[in-house]
């Protein structure tokens, strides 16, 4: 499974924790940067990856900033994307399930980098259920051609 992974400045350590934890468990990891915690602006960022997700480049789409609310906006901004700002491995798992999530954001300010990494195995491991979900998400996806 190919997953693509940035940050702003304020998640850039997490972003290093995590991009290891994920390549030791075999995930095919490519890292859209930035290469040290230098003063950046995480829309740029969002979008290096949220266009790998749109184009097919990658499965999944892993963002970290200090919330992960501010990566998920801008990612949401490309077509195709459904970005979730997720605090909790549930949530994670809900958000596959329920809404077909291609994008999660996490915060590396307020959550320790142990939740996160059970918050990408529940994100990573989950299928879409499909059944009464699918038409709710093909309405999302319809709301981008109004
Ligand atoms: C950077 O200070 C901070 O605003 C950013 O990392 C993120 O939390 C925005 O949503």
């Amino acid at each position: 499974m190919r997953i693509s992974i940035a940050s702003d400045h304020a998640g850039f350590d997490q972003k290093q924790a995590l991009a290891a934890y994920l390549a030791d468990k075999g995930y095919a990891v490519t890292d859209r940067g930035p290469e040290n915690d230098d003063r950046v602006d995480y829309p740029d960022f969002a979008e290096l990856v949220a266009e790998d997700v749109a184009a097919g480049r990658a499965d999944f789409g892993v963002l970290v900033c200090g919330t992960g609310i501010g990566m998920a906006i801008a990612a949401n901004k490309v077509h195709g994307i459904r970005a979730v700002n997720v605090v909790t491995p549930q949530f994670a798992q809900l958000s596959r399930e329920h809404n077909n999530a291609n994008i999660v954001t996490v915060s590396g300010r307020f959550v320790p980098v142990e939740e996160n990494e059970a918050i990408l195995d529940a994100f990573l491991t989950t299928d879409f259920a499909g059944g009464r979900h699918t038409g709710r998400v093909e309405k999302i996806m319809a709301l981008e051609e109004k």
